[in-house]
Parts: C-alpha cells; structure tokens; sequence
C-alpha cells in the first residue's frame, strides 16, 4: 500500500495524464490579459459590464500523483462586454494556499479537503482554493468556496484583497458558494456547514442585509455531517438539504476521501423560517439523494416547492470503498415540495424534465426566492455524438430553456466537440418580462485548443449564439459566474489604462 509519504516523495514535475488533468480538463494556468476579443455576430448594445467565471484551475501538478478535478486553485475570468467589444482578463485567487505552494515552487497541499495528507510545513494553515462561485453584494466582488471564508476581489485588476468575514462579525469558519441574494431586500442570505472548522458537523445560518452588515448568525447541528453543496431560499423560508455524503475522521485521518456516500442513509431535509429561529427547524425525510444545484424555490401558502437537478448517488465513492456507479450521477431537473403541515412527513418528488440529464441551472435572478416561470441550465444529452475527449470531464452539450407554464422546453446543441458551461442569465433592460434577454455561457471547443463565449437571445433560442467571443486560450470548465452591470459596477474599465 502507498502511503502518503511515499507519494509526497514522488512529486510530478508534470500533470499526470488521468481524466482529471487532460483532455477537457486539461489546466490552463494562464494569467493573462487580452484586448478586443474577435467577436462573430453582434454583441447586443445593452450587453454593458462584466461577467465573471471562477473555476478549478491547479497551479501544480498533484502532491499525490494524481487528484480530482475540484480541487484546483482558484481561477477568476472576467469578461468586460461594452459598447460592442469584448477584453478579458484571468487572475489567480491569491489564497494562503497558493501563496505558500508558489513561494515555495512547488504542492504543498494533499487530497481534497483533508489536511492529513499535507506537508508539515503548512499543517494548520488555511487550504480553501476559493474556485468555485463569485458574489456581488453591496458594490464588493467575492470568489467563494464552501470550505473556507470568501476572499475579496478587486472587481476591476481582480487583485486578492483578502479574506472576508463583515469585518470580524462573521463567527463562522465557512461560508456556501451558493448563497441567494434576496432580490426584494437586497439581503445576502447564506449558511455555512463545517462551522467551526474542517470535520466539525454545526451549521451557521446568516443573513447581511443590503448595506452589507452581517445582521443574523445561528448556529444549529443537523441529524449528520454531510456535504451540503447548495440550498434553497424562499421569501418566507430556509431548505437545508441534509445528503448522505458522510464524513469519518478515522477514514480522513488514515488519508482517505473527506466524503463517502451512503445509500442506506436518509436525506433530510430541513426546513426553517427566515423570520424564525434554528431551533425552530422541522425536517422531512426521503431515500437517499444528492443534488448539486438548486434552480429556484418558493413558498406556497403552507407548501415549499424546490426545484433542483437530482442523482440517485453522489460522485464519491461509498462509504464501503467501493467506486460510485456512473449510471447514478445523472441529474434530473425536480421539484421536491414540503407540507408544512406534516412536518416528519416523506417530501414530495416530481420529475420535470425526464430525458436529458441536467446542471447548472440558472434564474431570472429578479425572481431569485419566488414564484416563477423560466428555467434555464445545461443539459446532457446523450443521442447527441460526443468527442471522448470532451466526455473525459463533466460535460453538456445542450443549452436547455423550460417554461414551467406550457411544460416545454427548448434546446440548442453546442456540437460534438464542445463542452458547454453553465449559463448566465441578463435581462434585456429593467422592465424586460421575466426570462426575456440574454444568456451568457463558455464554451471549450476542445479539438482548437480555445474557448469561446456566447450570446444567446431568449426570444430566438434555439437559433443559437447572436454572438460568439473568440477566446484565444483554454479556460479550464469553470463552475459559477455572474454579470454585473456597468451600472451596479459605476463604469465599465478600460483594463489597460
Ligand atoms: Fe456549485
């Protein structure tokens, strides 16, 4: 058996060649700046101010010999669409991680979210990548992983200006990649599990109202430690999902995964009052589930509905050592509803859209935590053909639209050797209906070596791109992004001046 000593010994000078490291998950590694972007099509003129991407992008090959692939540095794109021309910019999170694992020239850090396999020189020290989401909140950009503390960014040069915590308010070690911002109150609303540090089971629940301040911190313990990757947000109430991907601190400590999935364990999933207190907490149960992303959610008098993509397993492996069946992780868009009148009670499931397997789903961010009638998010669909060398990542390849008021969807698909990233949304103007705009997403286009960004007009979905932004480099799949207006930013940069 090799132990992680023996493996720290043996220290890639290069990236291995598994399906974490080539390929679609080829690293990019680049910082670069580039300006006037080749631009296929017309950028649409109401197209003024920044999308940001962040995503997994390891600045050195693995400490290990080999790794998954979320466990990458952070890496933040910006996007700087104006007046009909598009500038770039990439920058490394400058984390304490990255930091350290540079100044000393080479991987300090072990396997995904276990500090038992690091080298001693960095024991204790902070291991968030900060590569998953970004959030803009009360003029103030962040690159957030659920592990660790946001860091600031500038919005603008993208320099790491620190790590985040309301100006010491925040009690909390963690904090969600995937917290919801209230768009009636303007609120920041986020939890953070593993509270008090790596392996520990509290869970913090808490609020910044719209001038920033942190204005609610509760902490309370779930049934189980698990993963929680995202949740939903409604105007009346908190859904905290409680997922069999468990933790053993003998399996951590002995240099195995941080999570394991057990399908003989019950989800519950909690629900809370926004205006109530932790302790108030009901939960409902069901089989054992996973789930990524949630699309939206709302409340219906005395009823909860949570729409998000559902698998019958989590991509770990189980909890007996035994690899995660692929044929599970295919993840079905779903409204899960809670009757908060049978409080214990088994939750209700509905399959919404049946054939093509789904991620990344996307709102109208105007009816983020209410009633609402368009889905977008990308979509596997496997009748399509498909480069094996996209399929060695997690892939789509269909940009998907579902109108919850006729049932129907629309679809586009990206093409056989492309890899579709997650889809954001930008409303036409302020009055626009819900749903009527743009929707902005990368896509790698794996056999040129480049990625492109499009530009997709709802009202002529499935006509494809009105405009395609030629990228000049490889961006490693991101996760997350967010536009933000050249309004909300108060100019959009000259990144060169
Ligand atoms: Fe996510």
């Amino acid at each position: 058996m090799t132990t992680v000593s023996d493996a720290r010994s043996k220290v890639a000078r290069r990236f291995p060649s598994s399906d974490t490291f080539a390929g679609i998950n080829r690293p990019g590694r680049i910082e670069a700046d580039v300006k006037n972007l080749e631009i296929d099509g017309v950028l649409p003129p109401q197209l003024s101010g920044i999308l940001y991407r962040c995503g997994p992008d390891p600045a050195f090959p693995p400490l290990l010999g080999d790794d998954i692939y979320i466990n990458g540095d952070g890496m933040v794109s910006m996007y700087v669409l104006s007046d009909g021309h598009a500038d770039m910019r990439t920058r490394y999170v400058r984390t304490e991680k990255f930091q350290a694992e540079r100044q000393a020239g080479r991987p300090l850090f072990g396997a995904y979210r276990n500090p038992y396999t690091d080298d001693p020189s960095v024991q204790g020290m902070d291991r968030t990548t900060a590569n998953t989401s970004m959030v803009w909140h009360a003029g103030k950009l962040f690159s957030v992983k659920e592990d660790g503390l946001t860091h600031r960014l500038d919005p603008f040069t993208l320099q790491t200006l620190g790590k985040y915590d309301f100006d010491g308010q925040l009690r909390s070690k963690t904090m969600t990649a995937h917290p919801k911002i209230d768009p009636v109150t303007g609120e920041w609303v986020f939890f953070g599990y593993s509270a008090a540090g790596e392996m520990t089971p509290d869970i913090a629940l808490c609020t910044a109202n719209a001038g920033g301040r942190l204005t609610k911190e509760e902490w309370f313990l779930p049934p189980y430690a698990s993963c929680i990757h995202d949740w939903a947000v409604t105007q009346e109430h908190l859904v905290v999902p409680i997922m069999p991907a468990t933790t053993d601190l003998d399996r951590v400590m002995a240099g195995g995964p941080r999570w394991a999935w057990d399908p003989n364990e019950t989800t519950h999933v909690g629900v809370v009052r926004r205006d109530g207190s932790a302790r108030d907490i009901v939960y409902f149960e069901g089989p054992a589930l996973w789930s990524f992303h949630t699309l939206n959610a709302f409340t219906e008098g005395n009823r909860v509905h949570v729409d998000l993509g559902v698998s019958e397993a989590a991509p770990f492996p189980h909890v007996d050592g035994q690899l995660v069946d692929r044929s599970k992780l295919q993840f079905h868009l779903t409204r899960w509803t809670f009757d908060l009148d049978r409080p214990g009670s088994e939750f209700e499931q509905r399959r919404l859209i049946e054939d093509v397997a789904v991620d990344f789903p996307e709102v109208d961010q105007r009816r983020q935590t209410r009633s609402y009638r368009h889905g977008f998010m990308a979509g596997r669909d496997w009748s399509r053909p498909i480069n094996p060398e996209v399929a060695r990542g997690v892939w789509f390849n269909t940009l998907l639209h579902i109108d919850h008021e006729t049932g129907e969807t629309e679809r586009w698909y990206v093409g056989e050797d492309a890899n579709l990233q997650e889809p954001v949304f930008v409303e036409r103007g302020p009055d626009a209906p819900e749903g009527d705009g743009y929707l902005l997403a990368l896509v790698n286009r794996i056999t040129e070596g480049r990625t492109e960004l499009i530009v997709v007009d709802t009202a002529r979905f499935q006509e494809g791109p009105v405009a395609t932004v030629h990228i000049p480099m490889h961006i490693r799949p991101t996760f997350h992004g967010l536009w933000v207006s050249a309004e909300d930013l108060g100019q959009v940069p000259d990144l060169w001046r």
